[in-house]
């Protein structure tokens, strides 16, 4: 009797120093295992005169009661323990402000070509593209220009090869799209792209960009000046402002006839004449034309049949005006403090 007694204090004992589940379970091993102490005491019951065995087996049935509540307290305890621990170390502090991200903004030059986009497709348009290395000869043969012709030394051009160029102008998608037709039909298109020249100041740029445009149709459908001059007028009072005239001036395109320089009231002015339009109250804008027979004719068009008109105003020129930048350059160095003033929010 006096062992079981000893065993419930060793017992309590060997509970306080336990810190770990692998402690615990130890203990398990210690007292309830095959040879435990608690198992070895069970094992003598047998062995005792038959008047004992009542009284010890009680008091052993009273230590491994004791024991497995124990027991039962200590895992509980651990296990809240494990958990808290857990807890703590995953512990997310949700009052700490958010990693910044910082986020772009559109280029000026990607704002304005979207609000053109979105004229033209509604006047019916198709939006096309060509390639900027582009051969001689639909950078100009194909476009009335043939090798020689002094109009050339206008466009001074990057040539890669001999037949090979950047393509200075691109009205060589004119030519392009026009020989793409397997069935010839009225055509539609405007044109944005880069284009390149070897020139370079605050109003030129090496690379700049031009928005080309043509219109073809049967003769019968009578596309005129007229229809060029509604067209230009739509286009440059939605992107520069409402009450814009224009002024058509004669000029010389190989591949239009008759050519015209395009000019709109200035807009900074009104007119009245100002450092901008170089007090001469005009701005000019669009190169144009009715398209020329011949440029008709090389692409695989009659120009019995077909007629139609051709402009081509500078993409970077109109969002310099639309935004008031004062040099083409800012438009081409990536710089964030240039470009930060154009962020909108959606719906601005
Ligand atoms: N491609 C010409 C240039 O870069 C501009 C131009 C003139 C385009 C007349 C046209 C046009 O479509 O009809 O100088």
């Amino acid at each position: 009797m006096n062992q079981v007694n000893e065993l419930k204090e060793e017992i309590m004992k060997s509970f306080e120093d336990v810190k770990t589940l692998e402690q615990l379970n130890n203990l398990k091993v210690e007292y309830l295992g095959k040879k435990g102490k608690i198992t070895e005491l069970n094992a003598m019951i047998k062995d005792l005169p038959n008047e004992e065995k009542k009284a010890f087996g009680k008091s052993v049935n009273e230590v491994r009661t004791l024991f497995n509540e124990k027991y039962e307290q200590e895992l509980v305890r651990l296990e809240q323990d494990r958990i808290n621990q857990k807890l703590e170390s995953e512990k997310i502090d949700i009052t700490l402000p958010a990693t910044h991200i910082k986020r772009g903004s559109k280029h000026p030059m990607s704002l304005v070509i979207e609000e053109i986009e979105d004229l033209f497709v509604s006047m019916g348009y198709d939006v096309v593209s060509g390639p900027e290395l582009e051969s001689d000869e639909y950078c100009f043969e194909r476009l009335n220009l043939p090798k020689g012709h002094p109009a050339r030394d206008m466009q001074d051009s990057f040539f890669i090869t001999d037949e090979y160029l950047l393509r200075t102008q691109t009205s060589s998608v004119q030519a392009r799209y026009m020989m793409s037709q397997k069935e010839k039909g009225p055509i539609r298109i405007i044109v944005p792209g880069k284009t390149y020249r070897r020139e370079d100041d605050a109003t030129h740029a090496p690379q700049f960009s031009q928005i080309e445009g043509l219109v073809i149709d049967k003769k019968e459908n009578n596309i005129s000046l007229a229809d060029l001059k509604g067209t230009l007028e739509v286009f440059a009072r939605k992107m520069l402002g409402d009450n814009l005239d224009l002024r058509f001036r004669p000029s010389y395109f190989p591949f239009t006839e008759p050519s015209y320089e395009v000019d709109v009231t200035c807009f900074k002015c009104h007119g009245k004449g100002c450092n901008l339009c170089k007090q001469t109250g005009w701005i000019e804008v669009f190169a144009a034309g009715m398209v020329h027979p011949n440029v008709l004719r090389m692409n695989g068009y009659d120009p019995e049949v077909w007629g139609g008109f051709a402009f081509g105003p500078g993409w970077d020129r109109i969002t310099m005006f639309r935004y008031g930048i004062p040099d083409i350059r800012l438009m081409y160095q990536n710089d964030i403090r240039f470009l930060q003033q154009f962020d909108r929010k959606d719906g601005e």
